[in-house]
């Protein structure tokens, strides 16, 4: 059975709480705004405010400039659509593969990973720092509704050398929803 864009990472969407959350992450001064891949788009109905892009397919936008991106990727290739060959040889996990290519389109990026993108990999943390890591807030394991993992919010701003701050999203939050 061929599942339809929509079905494809539908357990993973964005629990409103920590949409708005993420929301809160993007700075000041921001117009111009990038949701690389918005599924349902409970990211996208919170950001009335901002000039927003929201590609059909990420992987044919063209490359440019964002005052913020902020996303919530499909993790592995399992979970997406339209995925270049030369990406999926590439033998990263497409989550983090998208992540690069965002840090490349702007110097403000909100991004929900699993934790093992930093867990795993210390160049990838390591990259990650160099780039700006102001904060990480890990999300509780039951963020989604029907899969447990441990996922985490980058809030990563260009140049940002102070030391990474680290936070713990409240359970309460979403037990609210
Ligand atoms: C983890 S979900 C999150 C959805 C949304 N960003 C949110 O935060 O609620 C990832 C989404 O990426 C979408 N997706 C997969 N491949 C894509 C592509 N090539 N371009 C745009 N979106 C894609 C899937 O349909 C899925 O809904």
């Amino acid at each position: 059975m061929t599942l339809t864009k929509f079905e494809i990472g539908a357990k993973f969407q964005t629990p409103t709480v920590v949409a708005e959350y993420m929301k809160s992450l993007i700075p000041e001064g921001v117009k111009t705004v990038l949701e690389p891949t918005p599924g349902e788009g409970n990211i996208l109905a919170v950001l009335g405010d901002y000039e927003v892009t929201a590609p059909d397919n990420f992987f044919t936008l063209d490359p440019s400039r964002y005052d913020c991106i902020i996303m919530n990727p499909p993790f592995s290739t399992k979970y997406a659509f339209g995925v270049p060959d030369h990406v999926e040889e590439s033998g990263l996990r497409l989550g983090y593969h998208i992540l690069l290519e965002c840090m490349k389109m702007s110097d403000n990026v909100i991004a929900l990973m699993p934790l093992f993108t930093i867990s795993d990999s210390d160049v990838r943390l390591r990259y990650l720092k160099q780039y700006g890591l102001k904060s990480i807030t890990i999300l509780p394991r039951k963020t989604f509704k029907y899969v447990r993992i441990q996922t985490a919010v980058f809030e990563l701003i260009k140049g940002w050398s102070e030391p990474t701050i680290f936070e713990a999203f409240e359970l309460m939050n979403l037990q609210q929803q």
